[in-house]
């Protein structure tokens, strides 16, 4: 039996907690829909990439997960498809294997999904909500809403992999800011809280909360930005092996790699394509489609370095008047449109400094949405770990295989993004939506 994560959450009550998972999930569903019902069915059956499942896969695997954890645990329900447990588990079948299983087609996943969402609705009318784990405070329900909206954020990745006409479309983000100045902020050292336990939805790598004590570092005030990144290649910096770790400098001479994904060199021009669009790289932008490998030879090029995740998370979470860590940079409301790029409501990040509003006291911008951000440090548990609910779900990643990203991006959904939230991927990934900022320790007389 796993300990309690979630200490009870006395100012909500139950039917409040229940209207916010409901919108969740239904947040969740919606963006399913629009994913998939905008390609045909020879798309959703389709692999885009070996990367990446077929989108029919994640559709019915969204379902799977709601039917195991809400209906049959949480509810107690009878199983409605037990006989496909096996073909939509992750740890069963890698992506590349999973076109050639015999799945669900488009429109028996739909209606998969769809039966489950009404079984789990009903179980969500009857749950209590307090005394169980797995269901107090609505975590199981907060849960699967994050499961589908990650779900959804790697649809959007096969979408950006998927070649043909465009079938996507969104608003413009807002502008660039006023001149980003300065372009670095000293975070002063001493301890603060790292990670949570409070926040009722967090998974369980994010907690508990512990204090951590980090010396005085610079931060970059904004992510590197498309242009700044074109410096480092025309510099050469593909060329030098001096800025690469040994394994990065193998893994770029054996893919052959030049710039980030998705890019194309015309001439002294760069152009990129972005979900079936050809338009010139915007140089204000926050690079993404980087590897680890990549934002860390930036980094060393720039005679600088990735931050560590204690570092990234001070910068994003402390307060330097009450010494007290935040929900998220700007404080602790729910993100807002005018706080950061996310949910998909843009199909790209924002120009550096177009969320002045989303800024941590320090005035460090764009932590959270735009592109998740590389940093230095391996996947691990906290001081205190305890799995929850399975050790599927995080345990089993932890190790230096895989590097922490933070703050979510553009395709990330606000109930899946926290300061406190952690991603982690292969160092060589480069499809994600991830970009990097840059730190450094402080020079001598510079405080
Ligand atoms: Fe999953």
């Amino acid at each position: 039996m796993v300990s309690a994560p979630n200490p009870p959450l006395v100012s909500v009550d139950e039917s409040r907690l229940k209207e916010r998972a409901a919108e969740a999930m239904t947040t969740a569903r919606t963006r399913t829909r629009a994913l998939t019902d905008v390609v045909d069915d020879s798309d959703l059956v389709r692999q885009h990439s070996k990367l990446m499942s077929p989108l029919v896969w994640d559709l019915a695997h969204i379902g799977s997960q709601e039917e195991l954890w809400l209906v049959r645990d949480v509810g107690g329900r009878q199983p409605l498809r037990p006989d496909i447990d096996d073909l939509y588990d992750a740890f069963q079948h890698p992506r590349a294997d999973r076109p050639a299983l015999p799945l669900l087609g488009p429109a028996e996943a739909r209606a998969y999904v769809s039966e489950v969402r009404d079984k789990a609705f009903d179980v969500l009318a009857h749950a209590a909500l307090t005394g169980r784990d797995l269901a107090s405070n609505g975590f199981a329900f907060g849960m699967i809403a994050q499961h589908e909206q990650q779900h959804d954020e790697t649809m959007l990745a096969t979408h950006q992999l998927r070649v043909g006409d465009p079938v996507l479309s969104a608003p413009e983000p807002p502008p660039r800011g006023e001149d980003p100045e300065p372009d670095e902020v000293i975070v002063p050292g001493g301890r603060f809280t790292m990670g949570t336990s409070v926040e009722p939805w967090a998974l369980d790598n994010e907690r508990p909360a512990h204090e951590v004590d980090v010396d005085t570092f610079v931060i970059d005030a904004f992510p590197v930005t498309c242009g700044q990144f074109a410096a480092f290649i025309d510099a050469g910096g593909y060329d030098d092996p001096h800025w690469w770790t040994p394994d990065g400098w193998a893994y770029r001479g054996e893919h052959g790699i030049r710039a980030p994904r998705f890019w194309l060199a015309d001439g002294d021009a760069w152009w990129r394509r972005r979900f079936g669009v050809i338009e010139r790289v915007p140089d204000d932008e926050p690079v993404m489609h980087v590897s680890w490998h990549e934002a860390h030879a930036y980094a060393k090029w720039a005679g600088k370095r990735l931050p560590t995740e204690a570092e990234w998370e001070k910068a994003a979470r402390w307060d330097p008047d009450t010494g007290a860590s935040r929900r998220y940079p700007w404080g602790d409301a729910d993100p807002g449109a005018e706080h950061a790029n996310l949910g998909q409501r843009h199909l790209r990040p924002a120009p550096v400094g177009a969320y002045p509003a989303g800024a941590s006291p320090l005035g460090v911008h764009q932590l959270i949405g735009d592109v998740w951000e590389w940093t230095a440090s391996s996947f691990a548990g906290y001081p205190g770990f305890v799995a929850f609910p399975y050790r599927e779900y995080s345990e089993v990643f932890f190790g230096t295989k895989y590097a922490v990203l933070r703050g979510g991006s553009f395709g990330t959904d606000a109930v899946a993004c926290r300061a406190t939230f952690r991603n982690w991927d292969f160092p060589i990934r480069r499809q994600i939506f991830a970009g990097f900022r840059c730190a450094r320790d402080i020079a001598a007389g510079e405080r």
